[in-house]
């Protein structure tokens, strides 16, 4: 089922529509979500079969097989009880922030990632199981980042003393280990704590492993010994497992991190009633290793309609993208000084300004950096100037209309920002 929701703005509050699941939200002073990332919200692009992000998601599917029950249709509109609270996120965790998350209002928020859903799906008895999911997060803009991206969530959970045994021999690199800094559960025998551990390496190494051989045939590179992944686990930090791990792989002449992981904390278990029981949970993101594998340079492209983009994907496949010619991008420069910090306030937080050009320019925007900082020596205000690259994905774009969205810019950051423009 695809959950398309629409935005009513008024002013009293915020409407979603959804099919049969509509609902409105009081706005609040915590409201901050913005039209142009509601505006993405059900385009679920995880459930289109010849879209790469869904081409990785099934990759992922197919390896992990039958035995995990598949969720790519939960809605992404969470309580930050879900997302925070049942996973033990610290009061002052600063993904609870304003400036890291969307916010529908205090009580409602968009999930920043499908880890959001593992009690709810525990709790609903399912033990084994895969969450594919659009997650949203307040971030930089660049080629790199967006609004709104793909997490493939899994969970795996045993019976205590009937932690299925792994056949280790085939594993490339050795164990995870626990330390005192990444410490095992106390409540757990190091029987089950060690086979957990294990489990938990050979399948998701196992999945990595499927995934890069895909890519390879891609590439017509034979699996040789010198073509061979190279992976190396090292320690994470999540609230919600210990240990924790990250996992990265050996690519283009560098380590990149491709998944968090580790051994589920009881009380996660325990709010679904399971105190009998032992698990472990991963969490991936589905752009960068599309990027990767597929050789995609823009993040943005992902959400293209061009055919000239989503024509060249099929289902089941790893292909390279071949890139169709850019065009011309324009330059904009705006500088501002920042408002004088407020007690108790969060201030000015570079995120906003990010919200402020996706808000008025959307997909036209393709980078905001800064480029200058500092501070008036006898006034003691902070000055930043940005540099805003505008750039279609799909159209040449006129310097005329790119004054426009800039006077927007320029006029709301004042408003919005509480800035002064120089
Ligand atoms: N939710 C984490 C993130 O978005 C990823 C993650 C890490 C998920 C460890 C997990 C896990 O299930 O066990 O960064």
């Amino acid at each position: 089922m695809s959950l398309r929701l629409s935005l009513v703005r008024a002013a009293a509050g915020i409407r979603l529509t959804a099919g049969l699941l509509g609902a409105s939200y009081p706005r609040d002073d915590h409201t901050n979500i913005t039209g142009a990332v509601l505006a993405k919200v059900g385009s679920d692009l995880h459930q289109q079969p010849n879209h790469p992000i869904c081409i990785m998601a099934t990759l992922m599917r197919d390896h992990f097989g039958p035995l995990y029950t598949y969720h790519d249709a939960l809605s992404p509109v969470v309580s930050p009880a879900a997302n925070f609270d049942s996973l033990g996120f610290e009061k002052d965790h600063p993904g609870r922030s304003l400036s890291d998350s969307y916010y529908i209002n205090k009580d409602t928020m968009m999930r920043t990632h499908t880890s959001a859903h593992q009690v709810e799906l525990l709790q609903k008895g399912h033990r084994n199981f895969l969450v594919v999911a659009d997650v949203y997060r307040r971030d930089e803009i660049d080629s790199t980042h967006y609004p709104v991206f793909h997490q493939v969530e899994g969970v795996r959970v045993f019976d205590r003393g009937n932690v299925e045994a792994v056949d280790s021999s085939n594993l490339a690199s050795g164990p995870p280990n626990a330390s005192a800094d990444n410490p095992r559960q106390a409540c757990y025998t190091t029987v089950d704590s060690e086979a957990v551990e294990w489990h938990l390496k050979a399948s998701l190494e196992g999945m990595v492993r499927s995934i890069f051989a895909a890519a390879q045939q891609a590439q017509g590179i034979a699996t040789t010994q010198e073509s061979e992944l190279k992976m190396r686990w090292v320690d994470g930090y999540f609230p919600f497992t210990s240990p924790s791990y990250e996992l990265e792989v050996w690519y283009e002449g560098k380590w990149m991190e491709v998944l968090g992981c580790g051994v589920i904390q009881q009380h996660i278990l325990e709010q679904a009633n399971l105190h009998n029981s032992v698990g472990w949970a991963f969490g991936i993101g589905l752009e960068r290793l599309a990027m990767a594998f597929f050789r995609i340079p823009d993040i943005r492209l992902f959400w293209s309609q061009d055919p000239r983009f989503l024509g060249q994907f099929s289902a089941g496949k790893v292909t390279h993208f071949e890139p169709f010619s850019r065009y011309p991008s324009c330059t904009k420069d705006v500088s501002f000084w920042l408002p004088e910090a407020k007690d108790g306030e969060e201030g000015f937080h570079p995120n906003d300004l990010f919200e402020l050009v996706r808000d008025v320019a959307g997909d036209l925007v393709e980078d905001v950096k800064l480029t200058d900082s500092f501070v008036h020596p006898k006034t003691k205000r902070e000055s930043h100037c940005y540099r805003i690259t505008y750039r279609s994905m799909d159209r040449n774009v006129t310097n005329e209309e790119i004054n426009v969205l800039q006077d927007q810019v320029r006029q709301l950051a004042p408003e919005r920002l509480d800035v002064q423009l120089r």
